[in-house]
């Protein structure tokens, strides 16, 4: 997405909508005092926002900064299920729902902050009864069910640092991530539902765990009346357990920089790697940044439709809105399950106000056609958000005008695993926006758009950087601290966080981000590491080698495209692209599979043995090849080329 074309495309964008007036007159912040604040003494703004949070020791000391290393907050002591869950079941909010919780098979369950705290202090002795302590790591293997959010503040209870993994993932990615890891106790369910679908997760982790023998126990959710094997001893039924656990579990006091979780993510090297959060700054991030920037009302529905195996479902799920006292929908499923207005009937069954998604579950809508939004009364809505890839202007204006009907502002918030909370987002009450930029950074966010010396540009593209702390930063890579500081603070120093992302900088000082510069491919939002497809593609025993590239689709944003050298005498079959799109699938997951598979007699290389990535990306565009000139053997390319216009 960096290439030139994008930026032309996104250069041609001069459309302008300022936030409604009726919208900015009852909203939070109005005008750009927090801005100007935050800009003037970030350190203050930062204090005065964690104030707001529920502390057992307030803290004095607000930043310490050993670049690249930081603390906040450090000599205060604070739990996070406390902030989501005990500060609100003493005031009104206590029985209003938490979560209303929507199965795919039209099941629904509706949690307010009392059951929620109930549930998980039941949870957290339940833990605590299995061995869990202060500091150990639980992996969580979960569908999208309550069940998964009680577990998470249950660990967060008792000091324990979850680890949850997306239940979409291979046997192999849930053990490498419980051994990394190194995690006790796993918690997964019998199955769960996908667009009619069971998933079959307690088999698949129990394929893991043989594999990952740190795991003591496995606790198992019952969501159906699924077939499943339990193994004595080491399986546990959840409810049973919480039949025999304490009712309350008195929180854990952490220290502010205390890890609260980690969650892995994919890089530019084949293993992926668990991103780690502190407590404090963390939920100072995701509490600020769902309060204003979702412009939370008294009266708000509030639907995030990430999957919580991602980081946007642990801030704008999981954290940000509880921590808030909102009341949300949560939904299982798949959005076209049974019909393709699956998402709009439940806005309107609820009367969601708030709506958050993601770019290409936009784009789909689109390509399924307006009706199915149309068919439904979308009148409750207040405001949308998108995250996760970069929206093009045209789905953007689609959000606006069928889903929004006009009325609603829509936030594009950048963001990452790594940040923790959105870092450039509009304000919705203040911020004019323009379709396919995510705006300006947030008060307290110092990002930057710079060169290759890491100067500021002042209008144009570059890289994307962030050149001050801010309290939600990761802390570090778990077990490989030097990779953290390899990753984000050698390539402009230990002062200055590199994103991996390319950014453009229009004359109003707006920021279009153009995509990752790195080895990561953005599939659907999804972040896929180039070297972990490539990986599983040469752990198949016919292939030798493979490179894979992102290319730009349609729907996904980007897509997979694997070049591919078989051992030689080999006969193929005819369908052998798709047995190693399927072996892909079967090693990390449905979302690492390559959308096509191309074969080659070898690989384009420079003279020191470097694939060359760029050249395989214009040939699977389709664009005119770039500067061969470094190539060790440029017919390589040549036959690579020719075979691809025969066979796109
Ligand atoms: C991309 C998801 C454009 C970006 C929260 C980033 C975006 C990566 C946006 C992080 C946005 C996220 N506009 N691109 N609004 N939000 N990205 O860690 O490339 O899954 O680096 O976090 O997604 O993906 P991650």
């Amino acid at each position: 997405m960096t290439d030139k074309s994008a930026i032309d495309v996104l250069l041609k964008e001069d459309r302008v909508f300022p936030p409604p007036e009726s919208f900015t007159q009852t909203a939070r912040v109005s005008d750009h005092s927090l801005h100007k604040q935050a800009e003037a003494d970030f350190e203050a703004y930062w204090a005065e926002r964690a104030r707001l949070l529920s502390w057992h020791k307030m803290f004095t000391k607000t930043l310490e900064w050993t670049p690249p290393t930081c603390k906040w907050f450090s000599d205060g002591k604070l739990n996070a299920s406390v902030n989501c869950l005990d500060r609100h079941v003493v005031t009104a909010k206590r029985n209003q729902a938490a979560i209303i919780w929507e199965g795919e098979p039209g099941d629904s369950r509706t949690l307010t902050y009392y059951d929620l705290h109930r549930e998980v202090n039941r949870f957290a002795g339940a833990l605590k009864n299995l061995g869990v302590k202060k500091g150990d790591r639980v992996a969580l293997y979960l569908p999208m069910i309550p069940e998964l959010v009680v577990s998470m503040l249950a660990c967060a209870r008792i000091g324990a640092i979850h680890s949850v993994v997306f239940a979409g993932f291979s046997a192999d990615s849930l053990a490498d991530r419980i051994t990394d890891a190194e995690a006790k106790v796993l918690i997964t369910a019998d199955g769960g539902w996908r667009r009619g679908k069971i998933l079959q997760l307690k088999h698949i982790a129990d394929e893991a765990v043989k594999k990952a023998d740190c795991i003591e126990s496995v606790v198992v959710v019952k969501r159906g009346e699924f077939k499943i094997q339990i193994e004595e001893g080491r399986d546990h039924w959840y409810h049973r357990l919480m039949d025999d656990a304490p009712r309350y579990v008195e929180p854990e006091p952490m220290d502010a920089e205390d890890l609260l979780f980690t969650l892995y993510t994919s890089g530019s090297t084949g293993r992926p790697k668990g991103v780690a959060h502190a407590t404090a700054g963390y939920l100072v991030g995701a509490q600020t940044t769902t309060e204003l920037v979702f412009d939370l009302q008294e009266d708000d529905v509030y639907w995030c439709t990430a999957d919580i195996g991602w980081i946007t479902g642990h801030s704008y799920i999981v954290y940000g809105p509880l921590a808030c006292g909102v009341t949300q929908v949560m939904y299982e499923g798949a959005p076209d399950w049974p019909e393709r207005d699956r998402f709009w009937e439940i806005v309107e069954k609820y009367g969601v106000t708030k709506f958050y998604t993601a770019p290409t579950a936009i784009r789909t809508f689109m390509r399924w056609g307006d009706e199915h939004v149309k068919k439904h009364d979308l009148s409750s809505l207040r405001l949308l958000g998108t995250v996760g890839e970069p929206i093009n202007p045209a789905a953007w204006m689609w959000y606006r005008e069928v889903v929004g009907e006009e009325r609603c502002p829509i936030v594009d918030t950048w963001w990452q695993t790594e940040t923790g909370s959105m870092m450039i987002s509009p304000l919705p009450g203040v911020t004019p926006c323009k379709p396919g930029s995510a705006t300006k950074a947030l008060p307290g966010i110092f990002a930057d758009v710079v060169d290759h010396d890491g100067k500021s540009i002042k209008s144009g593209g570059g890289l994307l950087v962030v050149r001050k702390p801010w309290p939600s930063m990761l802390r570090t890579v778990w077990g490989d601290h030097e990779r953290f500081v390899e990753t984000y603070f050698s390539r402009f120093g230990p002062e200055i966080y590199f994103t991996g992302d390319g950014a453009k900088r229009d004359d109003d000082g707006y920021i279009w981000i153009l995509g990752r510069v790195d080895d990561v491919i953005n599939v659907a939002g999804h972040r896929v590491g180039t070297m972990e497809v490539e990986s599983a593609l040469v752990s198949h025993d016919d292939v030798v080698e493979a490179a894979c590239v992102g290319v730009v689709d349609p729907v996904k944003g980007q897509a997979i495209a694997a070049f591919v050298t078989v051992r030689e005498g080999l006969e193929q079959e005819p369908d052998f692209a798709d047995q190693l799109r399927e072996h892909v699938g079967e090693k990390i997951g449905p979302i690492a599979k390559p959308k096509t598979v191309l074969f080659t007699a070898s690989l384009p290389k420079t003279r020191s043995g470097k694939i060359m990535r760029r050249l395989l990306r214009d040939i699977a565009e389709g664009r005119a090849l770039g500067d061969t000139t470094t190539l060790a053997d440029s017919s390589v390319i040549e036959a690579l080329k020719k075979k691809y216009e025969e066979n796109p």
